[in-house]
């Protein structure tokens, strides 16, 4: 993530001093805004999209909790959107083969209005008639002002929690240059279970999620990291279906499925040079991929971390029908 601070505007600060805050065990600071735990200079681009952002029907937004899967999410709908123009994988225009997937679908709060109340929206679809894709952090709650009813679409990612903290800590600590340590995992830990982590309450989220895509399923849908993984081809033309771009018969039938899977898989984009040596803002692009192995947190979390964090997941989640 960006770790400027200079983006905030003088107004953003007097709302910040009005707001909960604490510091995290890196001792920066966060602050709890509609519900959800933002860094300081990350809640200005969430305050900048809240007041800027123009919908239009068509736009797309792919939704995550950090570490869930965003980046796949990513990839797959840009090559859903991009395979009618390059119907050879070794196509060396495809987009994806010369930018991260998130150089080519930005976060509105950590990209877009980061900086800028009115960024140039223009330039987010990869052609004029490819609908514009974005992706956020924020929790749906967030948006839903700026979205003003319109009917664009959502797709969430959602992940079984104790992988995304484990995958949270080696992020952290794959993007600060350290060692993976207890004592940080710790901490995490704890934050991750008080709600107090960078975009949490994690269960607030994933509900904000879960509701609407009950109430609306043409409107949000809801994936799960894991599905994704045991049931690839399933999962992918669900997200064709309901993103508009359903598999023809005759794609289906020249294998189109596995070229895109193939292509947006976690061993073809961190083999690509650009995956291996590129950057965005302040973070490596190769330390967006790791193992994306489901069940990883086993060889980090002792039992005892395992059920506090199933304790309170399901305490979080009794009655909302989200099985997790
Ligand atoms: P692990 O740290 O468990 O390996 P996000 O994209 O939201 O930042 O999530 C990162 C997680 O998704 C990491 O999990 C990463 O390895 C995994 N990941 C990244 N690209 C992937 C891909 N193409 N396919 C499957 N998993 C992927």
């Amino acid at each position: 993530l960006k770790e400027k601070g200079d983006n905030i505007t003088e107004e953003t600060m007097s709302l910040i001093s009005s707001l909960p805050s604490h510091a995290d065990a890196q001792g920066k600071k966060l602050c709890k805004y509609q519900g959800t735990w933002y860094y300081f200079n990350i809640l200005q681009g969430v305050v900048n999209f809240q007041r800027n952002f123009q919908p239009q029907d068509t736009d797309i937004i792919l939704a995550s909790f950090p570490k869930s899967g965003t980046t796949w999410l990513k990839a797959l709908t840009v090559a859903l959107f991009e395979r009618s123009k390059h119907r050879s994988s070794s196509d060396d225009h495809h987009p994806l083969l010369s930018n991260n997937p998130h150089g080519i679908v930005p976060f509105f709060e950590i990209d877009m209005y980061l900086e800028s109340s009115t960024p140039d929206l223009t330039k987010f679809s990869s052609s004029s008639s490819s609908p514009r894709v974005f992706s956020t952090h924020m929790p749906l709650h967030t948006m839903k002002e700026a979205l003003k009813d319109s009917p664009c679409k959502i797709v969430y990612v959602c992940r079984n929690v104790k992988d995304t903290l484990v995958s949270l800590w080696c992020f952290a600590c794959a993007h600060e240059k350290t060692e993976l340590s207890r004592s940080r995992l710790e901490s995490m830990f704890k934050s991750f279970c008080n709600g107090t982590i960078f975009y949490g309450p994690f269960w607030e989220h994933v509900l904000s999620y879960w509701r609407a895509s009950m109430e609306n399923p043409s409107h949000v849908l809801f994936m799960r990291y894991e599905e994704m993984r045991s049931e690839p081809r399933g999962q992918v033309k669900r997200l064709a279906e309901f993103l508009g771009c359903a598999f023809t018969k005759e794609e289906e039938e020249s294998g189109m499925v596995d070229k895109i899977l193939d292509l947006c898989s976690l061993r073809n984009l961190s083999g690509l040079e650009v995956n291996k040596s590129g950057r965005i803002n302040t973070v490596d692009h190769k330390i967006f991929f790791r193992k994306g192995e489901v069940g990883d947190s086993k060889n980090y979390l002792t039992p005892d971390m395992e059920n506090e964090i199933d304790m309170i997941i399901q305490e979080k989640l009794q009655g909302s029908g989200l099985k997790y």
